[in-house]
């Protein structure tokens, strides 16, 4: 399905590639350019890397430190044993530290779904994409912890699996194995607040102007990644994005990548616990034809089996209050609305032809724990059947934790920041969780609290170490954005 150009572009690159002086470690912007790693949409590899450098903090010493934790499997990274064959990175001795691979994003039972928490820019496009050539980039990291919870980065990869169908394997390809330099992490960082006139001067790169502001309009709410974009796209294969913006196969014949690149389909919560389906961005073309949104379970439900649906009824942005409980997974669709006929209510309309698909409902920067200051111990706030529940995460090592958090209990607190006296819990009487798919976060159990507290925009659990207070630890509120939280290190 790739394009000509783009795959002239591909020859090319590999070409500079493998006579490129720089081959093996990319040390700017400019070094992007020049491999295969997130360049074909809808590969993800940029928009990671994009994350990952903007959740790392590097201090004055150059030490590079992790924004979450990844022996928790946070944002689904997980222990990388590189032991494919031919082994893509160097041997690490144990006291080296270890590998984590970021940026699996397929759930399966060894990988639980906690990419899903990845952003939505991050994961956008393969929601909408049919094609194998998806979800083959990786980061991986070699990381040491050092202390509690502090997790020092020592080296950074970007890396790819090989082709699907082809029969090199299913491991990382050490041919498109690269070093991340320090100065790269830096200089993606940077992008953010950079005056772009003086790219070229810093950076020795020249931005497509035009192609800039197209990017600007679809990735603009992130920070810096249109002009990553740009400067490591635009000019090496001019249209790569615009061409193929990780279309709906489907949809392909019927959308223009200029109506499609604005759609935003997302789960929001009511002030009861309910699913809120919000839209924007549906081009006139859809309105004047008529569309609606439809609720799903998650992305694996079949077309058939939806939980709700409204018609968008001709505005371009709007919102729909469901009455189905919010639940970690649940996914908005936009399908052409085909009329068949009247009855005394109005239109009688069935659902025709998917158009576009939101990402599954994780409420990402909410989802990762917040430490409990000063012990082996996380807390973790999220929503099941609309209710709010909260997750403690209790190092193995913290084997004293039932006697230390004897008189420790969390609380569920309103947008007022008000206790609700009926849902607190001790920490002591959380049941285990029984989920499979977290048996295998190696280093931790992990605990369960479901309160009967309705889930809503503000709401917060905090864990007291005390009968009387000593708040130890204290999640951000529910769907709201928290200053810092989003990108940068995560204030506590
Ligand atoms: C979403 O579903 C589509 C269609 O079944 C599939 O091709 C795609 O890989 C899925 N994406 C994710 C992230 O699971
Ligand atoms: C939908 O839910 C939101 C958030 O709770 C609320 O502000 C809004 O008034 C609700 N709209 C309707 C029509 O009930
Ligand atoms: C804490 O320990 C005391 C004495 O061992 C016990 O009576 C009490 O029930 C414990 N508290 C909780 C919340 O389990």
């Amino acid at each position: 399905m790739v394009g000509r150009g783009i795959l002239g572009c591909f020859i090319l690159f590999l070409s500079l590639a493998s006579v490129s002086a720089i081959k093996g470690t990319l040390s700017s912007i400019k070094d992007l350019k020049g491999i295969e790693f997130g360049h074909t949409s809808p590969r993800q590899g940029l928009m990671l890397l994009h994350w990952l450098a903007n959740n790392i903090h590097i201090d004055s010493n150059g030490n590079m430190r992790l924004n979450f934790n990844p022996t928790r499997r946070d944002y689904g990274i997980h222990l990388y044993r590189n032991a494919d064959n031919p082994r893509p990175l160097p041997v690490l001795p144990p006291q080296h530290g270890s590998y984590y691979s970021l940026g699996n994003l397929v759930p399966n039972n060894n990988n639980n779904d906690g990419a899903m928490a990845l952003p939505n820019y991050v994961t956008q496009s393969f929601y909408n994409s049919r094609e194998p050539e998806s979800n083959r980039d990786r980061v991986v990291l070699r990381v040491r912890e050092e202390g509690s919870n502090q997790f020092i980065v020592d080296e950074v990869y970007v890396t790819q699996h090989y082709p699907p169908n082809g029969n090199t394997g299913t491991g990382y390809d050490p041919d498109n194995t690269y070093l991340v330099s320090f100065n790269l992490l830096t200089q993606i960082q940077r992008l953010a607040t950079i005056d772009r006139n003086d790219i070229p001067r810093i950076y020795n790169v020249e931005i497509n102007h035009n192609s800039l502001q197209e990017l600007e309009n679809i990735w603009g709410h992130t920070p810096g990644l249109a002009l990553l974009l740009a400067i490591v796209l635009s000019f090496t294969c001019p249209n790569f994005l615009i061409k193929k913006q990780a279309f709906h196969e489907t949809t392909q014949s019927t959308l223009k990548y200029e109506d499609n690149k604005l759609i935003k389909l997302e789960v929001k919560t009511t002030d009861r616990g309910k699913a809120r389906i919000i839209w924007s961005g549906i081009p006139k073309r859809l309105l004047d034809q008529g569309v609606m949104v439809v609720l799903h379970r998650n992305n694996n439900s079949d077309s058939k089996s939806e939980l709700d649906r409204s018609s968008v009824g001709g505005e371009a942005s709007g919102s729909y209050n469901t009455s189905v409980p919010l639940n970690p997974g649940l996914q908005v669709r936009l399908h052409k609305e085909v009329k068949t006929g009247w009855n005394y209510l109005g239109f009688r309309s069935t659902i025709g032809e998917e158009i576009w698909r939101g990402s599954e409902f994780h409420d990402a920067n909410r989802e990762i724990p917040v430490d409990i200051i000063g012990y082996g111990a996380s807390l973790q706030l999220f929503v099941k059947d609309g209710k709010a529940c909260a997750r403690l995460y209790v190092k193995k090592s913290f084997t004293v934790w039932r006697k230390t958090f004897n008189n420790s209990w969390v609380g569920f607190y309103s947008s007022e920041g008000t206790l609700d006296h009926k849902t607190w819990q001790w920490a002591v009487k959380f049941s285990k969780e029984s989920r499979s798919d977290w048996a295998d976060i190696p280093g931790y159990d992990v605990f369960v609290y479901e309160s009967s507290m309705t889930m809503s925009p503000g709401v917060q659990a905090r864990f007291m170490l005390e009968k009387s207070g000593g708040e130890k630890a204290r999640t951000p509120p529910w769907e709201r954005l928290v200053q810092g939280f989003i990108m940068g290190w995560r204030p506590l």
